[in-house]
């Protein structure tokens, strides 16, 4: 596909949409009140609003590589900021995605250049689950084992994150969950570890109230 005929698409596709919702785009204009945020890969494979059927408008965005939520990531935490503080999202989903070339990087030793150190993190978070891992035998199954960790690591990053951690304090109805998307056949697993402001919490991450 050449880079013309992308612009070509975006035509068509504005034409459809407004054909079958004639107000969405004069509305959105105005104002977004999307009820959720999502936090996945860049992955070209995982894109956040196609999998889960969602119109522009319904999901605020953050991607970056391997799905990482990290307290000095001005980037993701202003995101996240906005989300919750303005936006009041009722949900945020950690998305992460089987096989993702990020995580399989963090576990080996070939040379990312500067990626190296975006994914140190999941070095760390190898380390920390090393006995489980090593108890797997395939490396596929090890990388897929390795790609959920790394999503609940995110989900409890992003926990005990000083924002959330305010609005739960303050409240504010959040759940944050964490799901896995197969490539192979497009399907969304629910990680099943959803944390809300009654999950406990290490009372160290908590801010004064
Ligand atoms: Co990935």
């Amino acid at each position: 596909m050449c880079i013309s005929e992308l612009l070509d698409n975006n035509r068509i596709w504005a034409e459809t949409v407004s054909r079958e919702q004639p107000d969405l785009f004069a509305t959105l204009a105005k104002q977004q009140h999307p009820k959720y945020l999502w936090i996945g890969c860049s992955d070209s494979r995982v894109p956040a609003n196609e999998i889960v059927g969602m119109l522009p408008g319904e999901l605020f965005v953050h991607r970056n590589v391997a799905n990482l939520v990290k307290h000095v990531d001005f980037n993701c935490q202003s995101v996240v900021q906005y989300a919750v503080d303005v936006l009041k999202v009722e949900h945020i989903i950690v998305c992460g995605h089987y096989g993702c070339g990020g995580v399989k990087v963090a576990m080996g030793h070939d040379n990312a250049g500067i990626s190296d150190y975006w994914l140190r993190s999941v070095k760390d978070i190898c380390v920390r689950h090393k006995d489980e891992l090593e108890s797997i035998v395939d490396d596929e199954q090890r990388l897929a084992r390795m790609c959920e960790i790394n999503v609940m690591e995110q989900v409890s990053n992003l926990s005990n994150s000083k924002i959330v951690q305010t609005a739960w304090q303050n409240q504010q109805k959040l759940t944050v969950h964490g799901w896995i998307y197969s490539i192979n056949d497009g399907i969304i697993h629910d990680l099943k570890v959803s944390r809300d402001a009654s999950s406990p919490c290490e009372d160290i991450y908590m801010p004064s109230a």
